[in-house]
């Protein structure tokens, strides 16, 4: 049984890429805990999709075994869309790894992560790893932590997660500077759920840290805020799959395992909920996590060939895995029936689209990202749109707010001039510049603030490309400010058309109606009559283009001979056009493609 000053929780937190899985591959290896034999290469990222890109996206837990000590890991994912994820795992610790690429130095969402961590008061161990590298940059990767964090250059590690060098100091470490977890064993029993999942076999099973006292099979339970109650069918830890406790073995005092609650449905087991045992009175809940809110929305329809019962399945079972995902069902006239979804960024969507594709096998159609935008109505409400075809007449409209962002954008010195006129473009308000000492290469870190919108489309590609390819970019969402937005709505042939229409600045509706119209004009087909291609806002149309008539040469039989006969040809054509007009007005049958080149903008 465990004793709880041999406990210790940690994370490791990095920027993307800097070899988190890897190294706890090493760390499991070395401890034993996965055999050599069964150990394949980033063995806590458990999805298919995780393995492939090499990104972490769920948080893995496992327990080793080291010295007579029980050392629990929590891996975390690297990106930002995923912070809730790290701060869920750091909730759960003592201690973080902090990894630091020796080749890259110290990136925007090391900063990130760091951040998180110190908010929790988390003990950190500062690691410099892939030393192995030619192009490492160990003395001035140290100077940056030292400046960073204000430890000694000593007490960083050195490491290469590659060959495994360093890895027993981190274990040392891990043992002598992260304390023992704190709380009572005798007191009632009280857990965190940090995550959960649906198992086929087993119904709901809550991963949790024991905060206080223990609990067994058998033992009826309630959760705090669900007010669900039920009885524990099994305990167990992870390594990394569930190694159940047998019988009358507690999950105890300082813990991270698993409890198998009996549950069918997943929502009794929120996350960030406080798990009791039925006879405790007065327990106070535990601190809950932040709830995330979805941020960026975009409909989801499936491709031709794929139905919407299957896209529906598909969602439900990805939710059982991905607490941040919501969706309602929505109708377009061009794409059909699908989904309305709120993810918590783009990578998030990004991910949400690949695993329906490789998990599910569903092709999507996915319409252009907006943000949750605030609208406060003249009778004093509130409320998030998630499209612009929910806007409210604009005479019930007080104001408008939409999310901002908080960046953290860390580059070589050279390329400060590109980017700050990037982000001045996007609207982003300039805060501070920090210096990040190391050695001869200087770099630096710009603190911005702007629209949550402005990074939505394509602002990593421009920052990359002005920075040829070293700015890394952290954001976090800060809050709703004033946006000067209106409805603009796509007409045509005089019809407004629902799924174009959008929110748009006021000041850019311009040059956006210009190039939606413009786009459309080469994806819609000529017809026997002139079609309108109008961007409006209200009633005023602000562009406009003509996509004209196929023409039928009346004449063309004609030899010479009267001109007056020629006329009338061409005055019967004339009045057939415009009848033809009348006739086709609103009637034009917009190609799929024509959607696309404008929803995917
Ligand atoms: P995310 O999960 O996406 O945040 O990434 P990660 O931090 O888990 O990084 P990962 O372990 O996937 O490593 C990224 C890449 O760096 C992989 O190709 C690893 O093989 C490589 N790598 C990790 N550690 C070392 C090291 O010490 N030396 C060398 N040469 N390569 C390493």
């Amino acid at each position: 049984m465990a004793e709880q000053s041999k406990i210790r929780n940690f994370s490791i937190i990095a920027h993307i890429d800097h070899g988190k899985s890897t190294l706890a591959d090493r760390l499991l290896e070395y401890t034993k805990t996965v055999e050599k034999r069964k150990m394949k290469e980033q063995l806590l990222d458990t999805m298919e999709l995780e393995r492939e890109r090499g990104i972490t996206i769920k948080l893995q837990p496992a327990r080793m075994e080291h010295d007579g000590y029980i050392l629990n890991l929590i891996d975390t994912p690297g990106h930002i869309d995923f912070n809730y994820e790290v701060s869920r795992s750091l909730a759960a610790v003592e201690g973080a790894l902090l990894l630091v690429d020796a080749s890259q130095g110290v990136q925007a969402q090391t900063l990130g992560n760091l951040y998180l961590a110190m908010e929790q008061n988390l003990t950190i161990i500062p690691i410099i790893n892939k030393i192995d590298l030619p192009n490492a940059h160990v003395e001035d990767t140290k100077a940056e932590i030292v400046n960073l964090l204000g430890c000694e250059e000593e007490e960083i590690i050195l490491t290469s997660a590659k060959t495994g060098e360093g890895v027993e100091k981190i274990l040392q470490e891990i043992i002598d500077k992260i304390p023992a977890p704190t709380g009572k064993s005798d007191k009632s029993p009280r857990a965190i759920i940090f995550d959960s999942k649906y198992d086929d076999y087993k119904g709901v099973v809550a991963f949790v840290r024991m905060v206080d006292g223990s609990f067994e099979s058998g033992v009826k339970i309630r959760m705090l805020a669900t007010k669900t109650s039920s009885e524990v069918l099994e305990v167990g830890y992870f390594k990394p799959e569930m190694v159940g406790h047998p019988q009358g073995v507690p999950l105890q005092v300082g813990e991270i395992g698993y409890i198998v609650t009996g549950l069918k449905d997943i929502e009794g087991c929120r996350v960030g909920d406080t798990i009791t045992s039925q006879e405790s009175k007065d327990i106070k809940p535990l601190p809950g996590y932040r709830e995330v809110k979805p941020m960026v929305f975009a409909g989801l329809f499936p491709k031709e060939g794929h139905n919407y019962n299957q896209l529906r399945e598909a969602m439900l079972k990805l939710k059982l895995s991905d607490a941040a995902l919501s969706f309602e069902p929505e109708r377009s006239e061009a794409l059909g029936v699908g989904f309305r979804c709120g993810f918590l960024g783009l990578l998030h969507l990004e991910i949400t689209k690949e695993r329906l594709k490789r998990e599910h096998n569903i092709e999507l159609i996915i319409t252009t990202p907006s943000v949750a935008y605030k609208i406060f109505t003249t009778d004093k409400k509130e409320q998030i749109i998630k499209s612009a075809l929910d806007l409210p007449d604009p005479s019930r409209i007080g104001h408008i707010e939409e999310p901002w962002v908080k960046i953290d954008i860390i580059t070589p010195e050279e390329h400060i001039g590109g980017i700050m006129k990037l982000v001045t473009e996007k609207r982003g308000e300039y805060k501070n510049t920090e210096y990040l000492k190391s050695g001869g290469l200087e770099r630096v870190i710009l603190h911005y603030e702007l629209p949550l919108s402005a990074i939505l489309v394509d602002f990593f590609d421009k920052l990359k490309s002005v920075s040829s390819g070293y700015a890394s970019l952290n954001y976090e969402i800060l809050d709703y400010r004033k946006a000067n937005v209106v409805r603009m709505n796509i007409l045509v042939a005089e019809e407004p058309i629902g799924a174009f229409a959008s929110l748009v600045y006021r000041d850019e509706a311009y040059r956006a109606g210009r190039s939606i119209v413009k786009s459309l004009k080469e994806a819609i087909p000529r017809q026997m009559f002139e079609i309108k291609l109008q961007a409006a806002i209200g009633a005023k149309v602000i562009a406009s283009e003509r996509i004209p008539p196929m023409r039928k040469d009346v004449i063309a039989k004609l030899y010479g001979g009267d001109v007056t006969r020629k006329r009338k040809l061409l005055e019967k054509q004339k009045k057939g056009k415009k009848k033809m007009k009348a006739m086709g007005r609103g009637s034009v049958d917009i190609p799929t493609e024509a959607f696309l080149a404008v929803l995917k903008k």
